[in-house]
């Protein structure tokens, strides 16, 4: 009576490995989530980001129009390093830039910026 226990093993041990497979899409959707909402509110608070003063993007709140209205982030950025860099120092793009170098200048700390690439990336 050996086989069947083995066979018995060899199926929880399938349905312990498929139960953390569909588990973990879940939990990395929901981590994305959770910084992509952090990111916005970072974005829109007039003493941190404050990209809204200057950039219109969709659901904008009375946009500024300073800089181009963000869209299409993916297809424009598709490196996302370039985008984070854009938003850390965007005068190495452009010296002449109005935009603020939020990282250059730490109005915003690297995990700030990270919260709003990862926000932008989404418009
Ligand atoms: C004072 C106005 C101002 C503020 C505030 C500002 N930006 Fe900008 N931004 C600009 C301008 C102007 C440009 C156009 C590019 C240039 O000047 O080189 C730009 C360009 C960009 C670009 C590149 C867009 C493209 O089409 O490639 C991104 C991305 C961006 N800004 C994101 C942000 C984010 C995110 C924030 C908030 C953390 C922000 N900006 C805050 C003025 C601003």
């Amino acid at each position: 009576m050996r086989k069947p226990a083995k066979l018995i093993a060899a199926a929880s041990t399938v349905a312990v490995l498929l139960g953390s497979m569909t588990m973990l899409p879940v939990q990395i959707a929901s981590a994305d989530e959770d910084m992509v909402k952090a990111g916005k509110k970072l974005a829109e608070d007039r003493k941190k980001g404050n990209c809204t003063a200057c950039h219109a993007y969709e659901g904008a709140n009375m946009p500024g129009n300073i800089g181009p209205p963000l869209v299409a982030m993916k297809a424009r950025y598709p490196d996302k390093q370039k985008l984070y860099e854009q938003i850390a120092d965007p005068t190495k793009a452009n010296p002449n830039t109005l935009m603020p170098p939020f990282g250059k200048h730490e109005i915003l700390s690297d995990k700030d910026i990270k919260l709003i690439t990862e926000w932008v990336y989404t418009l």
